[in-house]
């Protein structure tokens, strides 16, 4: 027996197909039992005729509850009421696991559902966002690897602290204290001088106490490093990544989005138009005379501030050159107002926060020294990566996105942790 997806089942429209799926929906009238059947392609109703097949299948189609797997073989037709406008009439039926009652039913709480995730990720709900984080995964391989860029790997266990100390996850290391990496990058910049450009798909850890939606202990980052690339090329690298990424989804996953009732024409908007750029100095010129917010020069920008300057504009914002002491130690100084440090960050639109963490990288020594020096760091345990700065440094940069905000803010959905299978967070951490 040959079998066909659901998807291919109704691409066939007539004749006598077989399917094997999860019973998805159940119901009964008197002479007829119908079973909404789903696979990873799509779902699709059967319906049983107790008229019309054998006893015994009438009784084992009765007995099928909620994601019971089955075999189904019947003639699938057009009828223009169902869903997706084919039904099939089952012939044959093979229950391949009679599921017990299954625990998820309508309406349970967000909190239930997290319980229950190893179950949920068959919602069609879950499907959809995965399928779209499918999309967005094979966009950023696609993306770097066209534009000339080698796939590195850093370990996941280090002695150092990239992103300070406060969100360090520390690990005994045969008594020795290693942490969980907050970033490749390090590792990144001494790779640079042997492939020059270079990217990963990795998790990051990050033992954020905050209790966000935007906030994940464990998630997926997408980096990039490059020898000799200054700051104006890497802004138009995140934007061209950025772009590349939301017209893969738009050509891959109308369905998903349309199930997930986002807004395609927002979507369409960021392929088309070119995103904002402005300096923090600019930036907080704009909370203060647009939003009425007025932030002091030196303090980072906060949640609401960027959601503010967000709600302004239909496309990301790239925030250029921060102050100096807000940001890490490797960002290079701004020659012309050395204040500041050559960086940026990427604000999504709609309230999706940063999405892209980037700067050119400091190669004067003396000022990375002095920088770790200020964070408590002790710089000989950095003598590894200042040997970078030591043989043959090179102007540099590199940038590091979110994967999951990138993808909660693509589907629409309100929480990260449903941009990611089995979501980590402070207080969530099973299954
Ligand atoms: O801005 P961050 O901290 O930058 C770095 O780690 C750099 N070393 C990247 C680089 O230049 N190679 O983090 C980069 C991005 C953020 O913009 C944000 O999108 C995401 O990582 N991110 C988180 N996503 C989910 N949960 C968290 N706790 C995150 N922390 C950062
Ligand atoms: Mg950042």
């Amino acid at each position: 027996m040959k079998f066909l997806s659901i998807e291919q089942a109704i691409k066939k429209k007539k004749g006598i197909v077989s399917i094997r799926g999860w019973i998805y929906r159940e119901r009964s009238s008197k002479n007829k039992r119908f079973l909404v059947i789903r696979d990873s392609t799509g779902d699709i109703q059967c319906i049983v005729k107790k008229d019309m097949v054998e006893e015994s299948l009438w009784n084992e189609a009765s007995k099928l509850l909620i994601e019971s797997s089955v075999i189904i073989k019947g003639e699938i037709y057009k009828e223009k009421r169902s869903h997706a406008g084919y039904e099939i009439e089952v012939t044959d039926l093979e229950t391949i696991h009679l599921a017990e009652k299954y625990p998820i039913t309508k309406d349970q709480s967000q909190e239930f559902l997290l319980d229950q995730r190893h179950l949920w990720i068959r919602s069609k709900r879950m499907s959809s966002i995965l399928k779209i984080r499918s999309t967005v995964f094979g966009a950023i391989h696609e993306f770097f690897r066209k534009n000339g860029y080698y796939e590195h790997q850093s370990p996941t266990l280090t002695p150092n602290a990239a992103e300070g100390g406060s969100t360090l996850f520390k690990v005994d290391y045969f008594g020795k204290e290693m942490y969980l990496t907050q970033t490749w990058q390090l590792y990144a910049e001494a790779m640079i001088f042997s492939l020059e450009k270079i990217y990963t798909i990795a998790p990051s850890f990050r033992a954020e106490k905050s209790k966000t939606s935007r906030h994940l202990t464990e998630y997926w980052h997408a980096e990039m490093e490059a020898a000799w690339m200054e700051m104006d090329e890497l802004v138009d690298t995140g934007e061209s990544l950025l772009k590349f990424i939301v017209k893969k989804v738009l050509d891959k996953n109308k369905p998903e989005l349309e199930y997930l009732e986002r807004d395609i024409e927002k979507l369409r908007k960021i392929v088309e138009k070119p995103f904002e750029r402005m300096t923090y100095d600019e930036a907080l010129k704009i909370l203060d005379k647009k939003c009425k917010m007025k932030v002091k020069w030196g303090k980072d920008l906060r949640t609401i501030e960027e959601d503010k300057l967000s709600s302004l504009y239909d496309v990301p914002i790239f925030i250029t050159r921060y102050p100096k002491e807000i940001k890490a130690f490797y960002m290079k100084e701004d020659p012309e107002n050395p204040s500041t440090v050559l960086c940026f960050d990427c604000i999504a639109p709609e309230g999706y926060g940063e999405i892209i963490g980037a700067s050119e990288r400091e190669v004067k020594i003396e000022e990375l020294i002095k920088k770790l020096k200020a964070e408590g760091e002790n710089p000989k345990n950095y003598s590894w990566y200042l040997d970078t700065r030591r043989y043959g440094s090179i102007p540099h940069s590199g940038f590091g996105m979110g994967i999951e905000r990138v993808i909660a803010w693509i589907a629409g959905i309100d929480n990260i942790k449903d941009a990611i299978a089995f979501p980590r967070t402070m207080l969530r951490y099973k299954p």
